[in-house]
This record gives C-alpha cells, structure tokens and sequence, in this order.
C-alpha cells in the first residue's frame, strides 16, 4: 500500500495565517500537524508517500519534509496547480500509485490512534474502499454518510444542509485500483472541486463494496482555529515535563517543557504549556494548553489557550484563544481586557 497526503488546498479558513504559510505546518505542540500524518503512515508501515503540494506554499512543504527519513517514509512532491478538490489530488497521485492500494491523508487532520488498525482491516476484507467514520455535532461541516442496516454505506453527501446523520467522514480513506474509473468518472461539484464522496458514492453506485468503521480515539479536522486549538489540547494532555532551559523564579503547575537555551524569569507556567528553544519570558503567565514557538520574546503579558509561531514578540498584552505566526509583534498600551486575535506572520499589532 502507498500513501497519499493532501497538503496542498486554499486554507482559506485559517487567514491571515494562511496567506503567508501553509496550514498543515502550523505547530501543534511545536511540531508541525503534517508530521503526525506522516509518522501515522510510517508506523503503519507505509513508506512509499506521495505528498500533494501547492505552488504558493509547495517548497515550504518539501523544506519541512526533506529527505523523510525522520518519518522513515520516502516522499515523492506532486504539484497540484489550483485546489480542484481531494479527488481531483489523489487522481493526480494515480501515477505514482501505480496500481497498488492506497491510504490517503488528509495533511492538516489529526488521528489519535493512527491508521494502523484500519490498514489492517482494510487488508484482512479487502473492500474496494474503507472510510473511516466519527460521530461529531456539527455534521453538516463535514462528508456525511449514511449506512443500511449491516453498516454498509450506501449514500454519502459533502456538507449536507440538512445532514440525514451526524456520521462524519474522517480525513484518511483507503482505495483499491479501482478507483482510477471513479476518479475519471465524476464531474466537478457546484462548488467547482473534484469531490472524493463523489467517487466513493460512484463506486458504491457501480456495486462495489464500500465499507466503513467507526474511528476509536479523537480526531480533529484542524482547518479552522477553533479546532486548531481543541486539537492541540487535545493532543497537550499527554505532554510531560522536560525543563531544558533556565526557569528562574517561576512557580509551574501541571506538565511544562521549556526547550535548550530558552530563559524564564518570574513566571507563571499552568500547564499544559511547550515553550520551545531560544525563548525568553519575563514577568509572565503562561497556559493553559498554550505552545509558544522557538524565539519568542515575551514580557508583563497573560497568554492562555494559544498558539504563538516562531520568533513573536509580546509585551503587556493579555491573550485567550489566539492564533499568532511567525515574528509578528504585539505590544503598546494594551487592552484592559484579555482578547482573541489571529495574527498572520509578521504583522504588527501596536495598541
Ligand atoms: P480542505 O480543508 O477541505 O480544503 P482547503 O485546504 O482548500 O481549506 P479551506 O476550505 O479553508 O479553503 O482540505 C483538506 C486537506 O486537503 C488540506 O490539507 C488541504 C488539502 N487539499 C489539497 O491538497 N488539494 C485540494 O484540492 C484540496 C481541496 C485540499
């Protein structure tokens, strides 16, 4: 079996972070969501990996990937043009798939438990397609499906208005070859993409077996900021403490690392908190499940429940809830009050 990681797309959601950067690089306790895709694959012991890029954020991608051997995985970059959809992506990797079975991953989704278990499921019944599926509030955000009575799915709609079931489509899907005929067949959607439930439902049309399993453990389609940030609180509850730099008249409470060369004095750290490398943090409260990048400079500020790129800088302001890239700044009189911001990279807030 080969892989197939989408990480390509518009990200229009998560602007202005994504004007500059790709989403799937935006660090989930300091590393980048992509990764835990890609360590999924390579533990499932898929390492054949086709990684569908785009040409505004695609050499990011390939920089933060490299050679893949940190995975244990050999990638291969594929250039999508525009993001014609996620069936107009895997179409792409067809080529590269050569006529074997293959996973695909959707690069800025979380799986808790990995893909190991459906890859064996996968290959133990031999369908011609697996989905994976998990029940969520808010169906009509997602692919939803809808199964007969011996869980088999028979109809699968993209974000119904009107959602006959709170079944959501989970970002990994697996494929035998055939799906080459029902990625040739589907026409592009209303909203003008190439749907991957298009082609599952052409398959089930076409009477092949298309089977589905609940999903065990959490997972987090990160596409917005609010489930950016679940995601990674999610994925903080495991932290433990590893305290690699110097904290100098701090008091910490729960599970804090603070990576190499990294300086706090007079702080509060509530954990969950990752501070990476080369930070410096003065007169401070920091956390809960709040992952500040490597460089940041921060100084009389309250941060909590956000996620701060590399190299930020902030002083006096108080943040909940905030998404904050790469070396913007923050600083003047602030606000009485804690705010809310998302900050695209490089911007400079001056209150
Ligand atoms: P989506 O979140 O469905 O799409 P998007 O990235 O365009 O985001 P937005 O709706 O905010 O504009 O994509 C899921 C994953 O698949 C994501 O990692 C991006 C990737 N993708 C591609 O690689 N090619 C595509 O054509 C599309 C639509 C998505």
């Amino acid at each position: 079996m080969k892989g197939v990681v989408l990480a390509g797309g518009a990200g229009s959601r998560l602007r202005p972070i994504t004007f500059a950067m790709s989403k799937q690089l935006v660090p989930v306790a300091n590393q980048p969501i992509l990764f835990y895709g890609l360590y999924d694959l390579a533990e499932a012991g898929i390492t054949d990996v086709a990684i569908i890029i785009s040409p505004e954020t695609g050499q990011e991608i390939r920089d933060a990937v490299g050679d893949g051997s940190r995975f244990g995985i050999k990638p291969e970059f594929i250039l999508q043009q525009s993001p014609d959809g996620l069936a107009h992506a895997l179409q792409l990797a067809m080529p590269f798939a050569d006529g074997d079975s293959v996973l695909m991953y959707l690069g800025d989704n979380l799986v808790r438990q990995g893909v190991s278990d459906v890859v064996r499921d996968f290959e133990e019944h031999q369908p011609n397609a697996q989905i994976l599926l998990a029940e969520v509030p808010n169906p009509s955000a997602f692919g939803v499906a809808q199964l007969d009575e011996d869980g088999h799915v028979y109809q699968l709609l993209e974000k119904p208005a009107d959602p006959p079931t709170n079944l959501a489509l989970v970002g990994v899907y697996l494929f035998d070859s055939s799906v080459i005929q029902a990625l040739d067949a589907i026409e592009p959607s209303p909203r003008g993409e190439l749907e991957i439930t298009d082609a599952i439902q052409y398959m089930i049309d076409a009477g092949q077996r298309v089977r589905a399993s609940m999903i065990g453990g959490w997972w987090k389609d990160t596409g917005k900021k609010e489930d950016l940030l679940h995601a990674s609180e999610l994925v903080l509850e495991t932290l433990r403490t590893s305290l690699k730099g110097e904290v100098i008249d701090s008091r910490l409470r729960g599970e804090v690392q603070v990576g190499v060369g990294s300086k706090i004095v007079d702080c509060d750290l509530i954990g969950p908190v990752v501070i990476g490398s080369g930070v410096e943090i003065e007169r401070s409260t920091i956390g809960p499940n709040t992952t500040i990048g490597d460089g940041c400079r921060i100084t009389d500020a309250v941060i909590r429940r956000s996620i701060l790129m590399q190299e930020v800088e902030i002083a006096h302001w108080r943040l909940r809830d905030s998404l904050v890239g790469h070396r913007a700044s923050i600083g003047g009189s602030a606000p009485p009050a804690f705010v809310e911001l998302t900050v695209g990279e490089r911007s400079e807030i001056i209150g």
